[in-house]
């Protein structure tokens, strides 16, 4: 073909030649409508050995060009995200090894760090942003719990492009003031999240404005299926398991995409055990799990999942209460085989403080899902010693200050110098473990 990549309908196989077709057709396959397509490059995939073989200093996920569905640099914006240093946790391996008797090595993406707003959303971010301008797109709708719309709203800012953002009116205000600042369009939706995914789709179509297509737009899965690459490059290795909060499922299963195109070549190793947590309070894929588990995996398990309507949780971010996704990941989770788990919301909280006083680093509530979830699947067994463990955190504390706030634990009112005692933050070692001693 001489280009650089097309796409292939997931759906009836049809060719579809790039995004002038994909743009010009909505976003589906002009044969069948199917939404999900596959992005198919012409580089050669031994490139990929050079990209991450040791001692290549990417300064962003750019880095991956070649991989990536852009066909001129020149249209790059970038705020060097999707490289996040992944970083040895031994706490966590502390934990297992005193708890349980497990000898570990447990990383986490530190996606804190991304430049741009602090989350592991920028790579969508990014690449959207730059699709977007090489085609000359001046408009755009996403819909977001938050962090999406928040990576969304920035760059394309930066690309000087109009994003019109629907978010769910549980979505953390903190987070949401951020678009606004932007001078970029935030419509608060009174509803939850299906319900501002569906305006948002009605929005789009009536005004004939392209729109961000959920969890498998081929425009955030292949950004985030560079974290596969990022993997090998700062590991050697690919993990044996991988745990992450899961709202949409973007993020594994554009993991499942990196193994699906590099998977032959050897570059990437297995595919880890996936481990996919929810909070307790909207958590219809973990009881969709849980009832396939129990009738033994019957003929169409994986398309029978509940739907929860206005979930009231403590984690808006996480809350996908209709997981349209659930029948692929829960095949991915299978045929790897791992889990789902639910973690106690209310722990969210106690966790941030645990990873804060360890490695004095500040999570942000769907991050402490993810981490909670470690804790539970060492409880469910569902860890072997010696194994290497990911987890995939994705936010900082940038926009969540009210959160923070509850995570304080030592600040004191006083009036003057005998009030002011010595301190010592060794006292609080005991403190900050309790929640997890009985975990
Ligand atoms: C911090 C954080 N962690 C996890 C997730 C879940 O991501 P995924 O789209 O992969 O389900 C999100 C998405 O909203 C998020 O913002
Ligand atoms: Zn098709």
């Amino acid at each position: 073909m001489g280009q650089k990549f097309h796409f292939v309908c997931q759906n009836c196989g049809n060719t579809i030649d790039g995004f002038e077709e994909w743009f010009g057709n909505m976003q589906s396959c002009p044969k069948c409508g199917g939404k999900h397509v596959h992005t198919v490059y012409s580089t050669p995939k031994e490139k990929l050995a050079e990209l991450v073989a040791p001692g290549q200093k990417p300064e962003s996920l750019w880095h991956y060009f070649d991989f990536l569905p852009l066909n001129r640099r020149e249209n790059i914006i970038s705020d060097g995200e999707g490289v996040a240093p992944i970083r040895r946790w031994k706490f966590l391996e502390r934990y297992a090894r005193e708890r349980y008797g497990l000898n570990l090595i447990v990383y986490v993406n530190r996606n804190d760090y991304s430049p741009a707003t602090g989350t592991f959303k920028d790579k969508g971010g990014t690449v959207a942003a730059s699709v977007l301008k090489e085609h000359g797109i001046k408009e755009y709708v996403v819909a977001s719990t938050g962090n999406t719309a928040n990576a969304f709203a920035q760059y394309l800012a930066k690309a000087g492009i109009s994003a019109s953002i629907f978010v769910p009116q549980d979505s953390l205000r903190e987070n949401f003031v951020h678009i606004g600042a932007l001078g970029q369009k935030v419509f608060i939706v009174k509803g939850d999240y299906a319900y501002a995914k569906k305006l948002a789709a009605e929005y789009a179509r009536k005004n004939g404005i392209l729109i961000s297509i959920g969890n498998l737009d081929p425009l955030r899965l292949e950004a985030k299926k560079t974290s596969a690459f990022e993997m090998v490059r700062q590991l050697g290795n690919m993990p044996d398991v991988y745990i992450q909060a899961i709202s949409g499922g973007t993020s594994p299963l554009a993991l499942e995409k990196a193994f699906h195109d590099f998977g032959d070549t050897g570059l990437l190793g297995r595919i880890p055990r996936m481990i996919f947590i929810q909070g307790d309070k909207c958590d219809p894929q973990v009881q969709a799990w849980n009832k396939a588990k129990r009738m033994g995996f019957p003929e169409g398990w994986e398309k029978d999942y509940p739907v929860i309507e206005n979930p009231i949780t403590l984690v808006p971010t996480l809350a996908t209460g209709n997981p349209v996704l659930y029948p692929l990941l829960a095949k991915l989770v299978k045929r790897t085989g791992g889990e789902f788990f639910s973690v106690k919301e209310e722990l969210a909280v106690d966790m941030a403080r645990l990873a804060a006083y360890e490695v004095a680093v500040k999570i942000g509530p769907a991050s402490a899902v993810g981490l909670l979830g470690y804790f539970e699947a060492l409880k469910n067994n569902a860890i072997r010693d010696g194994e290497t463990v990911f987890i995939n955190i994705g936010e900082g504390v940038r926009r969540a200050v009210s959160f923070v706030e509850e995570v304080s634990y030592t600040t004191e009112q006083v009036t003057d110098l005998d009030d002011c005692h010595r301190f010592d933050r060794n006292k609080y070692h005991d403190f900050v473990w309790k929640p997890f001693l009985n975990y």
